[in-house]
């Protein structure tokens, strides 16, 4: 007999979990095509301004957002900028920012370890990009009432929404950085966000620009990432 679509758990309702499945040989494929896919993704620093439909930056804000979080409070926002003149403020913050990091704040050891890929404090990628996206944390939500409360898990769930955002702007054929100009408080500022929310990561998104070069890599074997216990 079929299980009902629909139950009641300790009063709540929960729905029939409807699974995709494959056959093991065609799962060996598509985790196998996955990863090669994935594994052409890059982190680009070049970006052309060729403008890119807003309704594509909703799909991959959107699936960033079906990440699974701390009490599903999803506690995250999203903020996606393509106004010129709000570009070209962020930029100038966060090359202020970028300036005193390479000339005070980072360790030589830190600088050391950045040289291979050849950044330095000149973010001209916030300007030329169509979109911005800047990932806000919300450190606590604010009850009806106007008592908080806090959630729960914030950084690991802002931190695997970013990570399926990344994945959604490579599926759609655009590229990324993830940028973490620090201190990042410049972003809450010149976006007016509220005070329970926090700059996580400014992603610029859009096309590479052509002729991008970027630092050549290679990642770690699955020896060096992954022990089995069998
Ligand atoms: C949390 C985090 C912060 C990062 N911050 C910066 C940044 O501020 N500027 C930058 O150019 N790259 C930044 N990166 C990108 C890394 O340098 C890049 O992911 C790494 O070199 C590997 O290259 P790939 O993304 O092409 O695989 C950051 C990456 C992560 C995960």
């Amino acid at each position: 007999m079929k299980a009902p679509d629909a139950k009641n758990v300790k009063g709540f309702d929960h729905i029939t979990y409807e699974p995709l499945r494959y056959d093991e040989n065609e799962m060996l494929e598509r985790s196998r095509d996955y990863f090669d896919w994935l594994n052409k993704r890059r982190s680009v620093r070049e970006f052309s301004n060729k403008p890119v439909p807003k309704e594509i930056i909703e799909n991959i804000i959107l699936s960033a957002s079906t990440a699974p979080s701390g009490a599903h409070k999803q506690p995250w926002t999203f903020c996606a900028i393509s106004n010129a003149s709000l570009k070209s403020s962020l930029r100038k913050a966060a090359e202020i920012e970028e300036k005193l990091g390479y000339e005070v704040r980072m360790s030589d050891r830190w600088k050391e370890d950045l040289a291979h890929l050849g950044t330095d404090m000149y973010k001209p990628f916030i300007e030329n990009a169509p979109w911005i996206i800047v990932a806000f944390k919300r450190v606590y939500e604010i009850d009806e009432d106007g008592s908080r409360h806090n959630n729960y898990y914030v950084n690991e769930s802002v931190g695997i929404a970013c990570g399926m955002m990344i994945s959604a702007i490579h599926n759609a054929g655009l590229v990324t950085l993830t940028h973490t100009p620090s201190p990042m408080n410049f972003l809450a500022k010149l976006l007016d966000r509220p005070a329970n929310e926090r700059a996580f990561i400014l992603f610029p998104v859009g096309y590479a620009e052509d002729n991008a070069y970027v630092p050549k890599l290679d990642r770690k074997s699955i020896d060096q990432v992954c022990h089995f216990y069998e």
